[in-house]
């Protein structure tokens, strides 16, 4: 179940990108059984009318096609105890043991279900909604793998391949270029073949941003910062980074830094300044500078591995193997869709404080105003 609130009053929602929003985060090469039970669909049940938002908050529930597998297994009553199917010991890289030993349970199955990325569903449907707002300002948010453990795509993307990739009908990897997923299939090949798994870079745009959301006045409301911890709160995303971040420390500054020019001509920009290069990946000082803004994820390997790692069990503290559940193999493009949808709701609220407005109109009103101001400066 997801609720959000906020959005103003007259956004058009459309149920059918709500649904395919939820389809693209289950696609991918290497994924597990459990997409295979889930074709996950978007039920409002507050909030919109006639296809628009009415200004209260939108309730969104998305059936769990597997709870009918789990419902007497972990009854909400007491139900019958001899039906529990513990988590016998905890997988490393998992919340199995430090949810156990936080939450004082006996063994990790409440750990598990919670801490399981499932829960992004309801990510994806909110953040699916942020980018309808977003669209009617022009602001559009997407994804595309850059990495799959050593297969890399080594060019850049140009936004139209991304939003071309994430129009196709077929999900392999989510990268842009053949060749460069063709080496990104092997990696998941051989994870598999050697019952491992294998992590991997995403990378989300966002395209149309205006100069000017986030702030350098409050540390908390820097939009790098903002975008950073939504990004990190993506299960197995272990690093964050904004523009060529990493490159960027290793590079002298004159290297990296993003000259600034001033075009003779009026464009359809907001802005006559212009830059030749966008390293800085959309932000400086906090503030959208008007690039697009440039975020990637790194996840590390899914945690579940098919030869488990050494463990211990809970009831007898002796050695063993860590448990192994149903999982899948790499989850990279999927992670990506999740950190597309948290991109848009970081940026949608951001943008809804800025700018205001109950309804729609006067959002817009709002908006153009400001495009205005920046425009004629
Ligand atoms: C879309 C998505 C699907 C995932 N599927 C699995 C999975 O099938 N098996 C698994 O072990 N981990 C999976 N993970 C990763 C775990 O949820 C995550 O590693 C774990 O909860 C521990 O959290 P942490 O890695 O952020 O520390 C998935 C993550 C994402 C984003």
């Amino acid at each position: 179940m997801a609720l959000v609130s906020g959005l103003p009053a007259g956004v058009p929602i459309d149920l059918e990108f709500v649904n395919r929003e939820l389809w693209r985060r289950q696609q991918g090469y290497g994924r597990g059984g459990r997409m295979k039970i889930e074709t996950d669909k978007a039920h409002v049940l507050s909030g919109v009318r006639h296809g628009k938002t009415i200004g209260s908050p939108i309730a969104v529930e998305i059936i769990n096609r597997d709870w009918k597998n789990w419902e007497a297994k972990l009854p909400v009553e007491a139900g019958d105890p001899a039906l529990h199917q513990a988590v016998a010991s905890p997988r490393p890289g998992h919340a199995d043991l430090a949810g156990s030993l936080k939450y004082n349970f006996p063994d990790a199955r409440y750990v598990l279900e919670r801490a399981s990325a499932r829960e992004t569903a309801a990510r994806v449907a909110a953040g699916a909604l942020a980018k309808l707002m977003l669209r009617t300002l022009g602001i559009e948010v997407a994804s595309h793998v850059i990495r799959v453990g050593r297969a890399t795509l080594d060019r850049a993307a140009a936004w139209e391949e991304i939003v071309a990739l994430n129009a196709r009908d077929e999900v392999v990897l989510g990268c842009v270029d053949e060749a460069a997923e063709a080496r990104m299939k092997e990696e998941v090949e051989e994870a598999s073949r050697t019952k491992d798994t294998v992590g991997g870079v995403f990378e989300v745009v966002v395209h149309g941003v205006p100069a000017g959301l986030g702030t350098y006045a409050n540390w908390d409301e820097r939009l790098d910062g903002q975008l950073a911890e939504a990004v990190m709160s993506v299960q197995a995303v272990k690093a964050v980074e904004i523009g060529r971040g990493m490159v960027a420390a290793e590079s002298f500054g004159s290297q990296v830094h993003d000259p600034i020019h001033y075009a003779a001509e009026s464009t359809d920009q907001p802005t006559r300044f212009t830059r030749s290069s966008n390293n800085a990946g959309g932000i400086e000082g906090g503030i959208s500078n008007g690039e697009d803004i440039v975020v990637r994820g790194y996840l590390k390997p899914i945690s579940t591995l098919r030869k488990p790692l050494e463990s211990v069990r809970f009831d007898t503290r002796e050695a063993t193997s860590a448990s192994y559940e149903r999982s899948d193999i790499c989850v990279v493009p999927a992670a990506g869709v999740v950190a597309e949808a948290m991109v848009a709701l970081t940026i949608a609220r951001i943008a809804q404080e800025k700018f205001g407005g109950d309804s729609v109109m006067e959002l817009h009103r709002n908006f153009a105003s400001y495009i205005e101001q920046i425009r004629s400066y």
